[in-house]
């Protein structure tokens, strides 16, 4: 009976209760709070559903793995990682952008000025797309923090209401890339779970067509 569950791998908090709601709209029961507390893996006996709750940037890490058959990932994750997933569907939820923001006052900038940020793939080749030279310093977070004590010029990094960049004196300069979550898949477990994983995705592509007005 286990071993037709089908498994996923979230991001916790906010992304995931916007995916549970998702989930229990498009007809899986899944209890409120089920989720509440600390921890890992939770079960939605009813929905025939396991959930692992991780950090956004290893979601599709798990998936890739094999180890979770579905996962809920931002774009900016997926860009970031280039995972061996298939990206069935656009969730429409968690909508934000990545941009290059840095101190309103910076004009001319050393030669291969020093970009701050948690994504250094998608920073390093939108640089090399512009043709910039520049030189990326990975964090983990607070990557405001970067321009403001000097550790770099600029920073990529994602805006959703713009209150941070706000709050710590920062402008975006550029954008580069809206931004939603994503329903993952592994390609092993498409082939051999077929059904179910169509059936979730059929019926959470009714609901998010249902909840949005221009498609
Ligand atoms: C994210 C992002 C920005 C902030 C943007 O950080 O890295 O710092 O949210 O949101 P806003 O435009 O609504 O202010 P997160 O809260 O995930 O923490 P982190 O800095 O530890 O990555």
């Amino acid at each position: 009976m286990n071993k037709d569950w089908i498994t996923f791998a979230m991001p916790k908090g906010r992304i995931f209760e916007e995916a549970a709601d998702l989930l229990r709209n498009a007809g899986y029961p899944l209890q409120e709070d089920f989720a509440a507390g600390r921890k890992l893996i939770v079960e939605a006996p009813e929905a025939g559903m396991k959930f692992f709750l991780a950090k956004p940037m290893d979601v599709p890490t798990y998936v890739e793995h094999g180890v979770a058959d579905i996962g809920v990932a931002g774009k900016d994750v997926l860009l970031e990682e280039q995972r061996d997933v298939y990206e069935v569907l656009d969730l429409h939820i968690s909508a934000c952008y990545l941009a290059v923001a840095g101190l309103p006052q910076q004009r001319k900038e050393r030669v291969a000025p020093k970009i701050a940020t948690k994504y250094p793939n998608i920073a390093t080749q939108y640089f090399k797309a512009q043709g910039e030279q520049v030189e990326v310093i990975r964090l983990s977070g607070s990557i405001e923090l970067a321009p403001l004590i000097g550790l770099a010029e600029r920073i990529v990094d994602i805006v959703s209401t713009g209150k941070t960049l706000k709050e710590n004196g920062l402008v975006e300069l550029e954008t580069i890339e809206s931004v939603t979550s994503r329903l993952i898949v592994n390609p092993v477990s498409y082939r051999m779970k077929d059904k179910q994983i169509d059936d979730i995705v059929g019926r959470l592509s009714a609901v998010i067509k249902e909840g949005s007005p221009s498609s």
